[in-house]
């Protein structure tokens, strides 16, 4: 396959980056998932507006080839001839010695994946998922989409040791967001419940983007704290990310959500959703 990296479209195989890249040495990266349905990136704006948020948050400032990301981004998936899947976007500041402060004195590392994936056929948009509930360990900025993910990917290994397929994040507030994806809750009334925007959680930009198609639906959003005994006893349960999309939940540490399928209000905004991106 090929990828994008430092100003080149080029083989994977034969793509170089330093052992003194401080993403590999200090896991100090951002960055973004897009995905592309039928040719098209999804929410491409609001991906790369964060990605300069998150790279502002730690201090790095946005790469020489920032204007030209969006095509860059295209001609990759063109070149790799995907006209469903995503691309994976990672900014590093680039090699130094190996000293937690040091200056990189070279280019930002930007390294693009295009890979094909067909999100519209998966079966989790009709079956669900089941998740787990476990603490939030991780640190608390976690409004940076940062490569720092060994807190997700042993959430995750979790889940699947025990049989269900994915963690959702609790604080001692509420829930936090899921391994990687926000949470919403739908109440009996039909209102939306989401955590709000902090460094506790990412604003996902699929996040807004169901809440805006919701309210142009005429649904009721609320933004407040979910406790975990509201989730459990919440009728409908459902996740977003770029790579979800929007996904119900169908049950939590072992307890049906609602009768265990996808709810009524689930479905509307998947089906809102799906005409969003068509
Ligand atoms: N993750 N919260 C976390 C911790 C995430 O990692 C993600 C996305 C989200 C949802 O954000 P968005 O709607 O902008 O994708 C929330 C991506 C998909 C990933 O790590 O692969």
């Amino acid at each position: 396959s090929l990828i994008y990296l430092n100003g080149e479209i080029q083989p994977a195989e034969s793509a170089r980056i330093s052992p003194f890249d401080r993403a590999f040495l200090f896991g100090e990266g951002i960055y973004e998932v897009c995905i592309i349905i039928n040719g098209q990136f999804v929410d491409m704006d609001s991906h790369l507006a964060r990605l300069d948020r998150s790279l502002g948050a730690c201090g790095m400032t946005p790469p020489p080839e920032r204007a030209q990301l969006p095509q860059i981004m295209h001609d990759l998936a063109h070149a790799n001839g995907i006209t469903n899947g995503f691309a994976y976007l990672q900014v590093t500041p680039g090699a130094t010695p190996r000293s937690f402060t040091a200056v990189p004195q070279g280019r930002p590392t930007v390294m693009i994946l295009a890979q094909a994936q067909d999100f519209l056929s998966a079966p989790s948009l009709s079956r669900g998922i089941t998740v787990q509930l476990q603490p939030d360990i991780r640190w608390l900025h976690r409004d940076i989409k940062t490569t720092m993910l060994l807190p997700q990917v042993m959430a995750k290994r979790s889940a699947l040791a025990n049989g269900v397929d994915d963690t959702l994040f609790f604080d001692e507030l509420g829930i936090t967001e899921g391994s990687s994806s926000n949470v919403f809750i739908v109440e009996a009334s039909g209102t939306l419940i989401t955590r709000p925007l902090s460094h506790h959680l990412l604003a996902g930009c699929t996040r807004a983007r169901i809440i805006t198609l919701a309210q142009d639906a005429g649904m009721k959003v609320e933004e407040r704290i979910i406790t975990r005994d509201e989730l459990l006893r919440a009728p409908e349960v459902f996740v977003t990310s770029a790579t979800y999309m929007i996904v119900p939940v169908t049950s939590i540490d072992g307890h049906a959500v609602g009768d265990g399928q996808t709810g009524e209000v689930t479905k509307r905004l998947q089906d809102a959703y799906l005409d969003f991106m068509r």
